[in-house]
Formats: C-alpha cells, structure tokens, sequence
C-alpha cells in the first residue's frame, strides 16, 4: 500500500495580490490535497520565524538567500520521512526558484526510492523550471505531473481551487 504525504512551505501575512492572509496561497492548496487523499501534513518552518510578515521585505529577503544561495535552518524536519513512499512537496515560486529553506529539506534527505510529486502557487510564472530544479536536486525515483496555480486563485476561489486539484490528481492516478 502506498504511503503519502504532502510536505509544504507557505507564509502568511502579505502576499501578492491577496493582501494580508492568515494561511498563505500555497498552504490552502497543500491542506486540500490533504483532504482529498486523507494523508498527513508536514509545514517546512523557518527557525526563529525569521521570515517578514510584509510583501516588500519578504521579497528583498528571499532574494537576498537566492544571490547567496543559502540553506536556511528549518525550525524542524520531518523524522518519519522513511515511513513514505510517495512525497507532495509544495511551494510558492520565489524569484523563478524555489525558496531556498525548501532545497535544505530536500538535500537531507534521500529521495532515490521515493516518488515525488510537486506543486507550486505563483503569481504568473507557473513552475517557471521548478519541478526540474527539483528533479534535478534529489534525483527520485519518479516524479510525477504537478499541479501549478495562481496564488490568488487558490486565496480566493478554494472551490475552483479544490476541483483543479481533484481533477489534477485523478489524471496522476490519485
Ligand atoms: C519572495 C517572493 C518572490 C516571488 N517571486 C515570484 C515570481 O518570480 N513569479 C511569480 O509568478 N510569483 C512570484 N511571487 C508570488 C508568489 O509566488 C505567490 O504570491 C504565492 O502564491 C505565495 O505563496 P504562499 O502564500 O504560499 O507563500 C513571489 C512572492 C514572494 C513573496
């Protein structure tokens, strides 16, 4: 029997478009995929919270990690990551990237025997290349389709939201 989880990084407090959110863009997502499968959910965090709660700094400061090509420190990681076999991982687009704490999540651990499925909320760019970089990063045993969407969308329309994400994951065999 197969073992899921859907593995997530998201930030609430201003985003794009969406003005001041309590659940950032890309938890909503994570959270309806969750539900639909009725798997566990593990929220990458930063320690000490150190991420800005305002669009502007939050920008300046992922970008800043990006230039620098830092791994930031999560607040903890996932210690059943081996109960698994099959791994959602989803983030927003950060500069065309993924955001760097989420590179330290996937470097500890080995994904050779896992199938990794990713998904990202953006504000225009789609995957923008991320499901290679992560491909790439971890070399699983396979990847399937992902499942990108606006930001805003998933914010503000969580019923369109829920049925693109049934129907993404009826067609990848979920
Ligand atoms: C630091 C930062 C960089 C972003 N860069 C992009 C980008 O390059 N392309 C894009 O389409 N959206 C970009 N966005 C918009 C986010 O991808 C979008 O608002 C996303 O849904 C935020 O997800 P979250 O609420 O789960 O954190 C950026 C947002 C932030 C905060």
């Amino acid at each position: 029997m197969s073992h899921s989880i859907v593995v997530y990084f998201s930030r609430s407090g201003e985003q794009y478009g969406v003005g001041v959110v309590e659940e950032g863009n890309t938890a909503v997502v994570a959270k309806i995929i969750s539900n639909i499968l009725n798997v566990p959910l593990f929220e990458l965090k930063p320690k000490n919270d150190c991420y800005p709660k305002t669009y502007k700094a939050l920008t300046d400061m992922a970008l800043r990690e990006k230039k620098q090509n830092t791994r930031p420190e999560l607040a903890a990681d996932l210690s059943d990551f081996d109960d698994y076999d099959t791994v959602f991982i989803g983030a927003p687009n950060w500069w065309g990237d993924l955001p760097m704490i989420c590179y330290t999540f996937l470097e500890n651990h080995d994904f050779t025997h896992k199938t990794l499925i990713p998904f990202v909320t953006h504000e225009g760019s789609g995957f923008g290349g991320i499901d290679e970089k992560i491909k790439k990063t971890v070399k699983p045993k396979k990847m399937l389709m992902g499942f990108d969407i606006l930001g805003s969308t998933a914010q503000k329309n969580q019923a369109q939201t829920q049925s693109a994400v049934e129907k993404w994951l009826k067609n990848i065999g979920f």
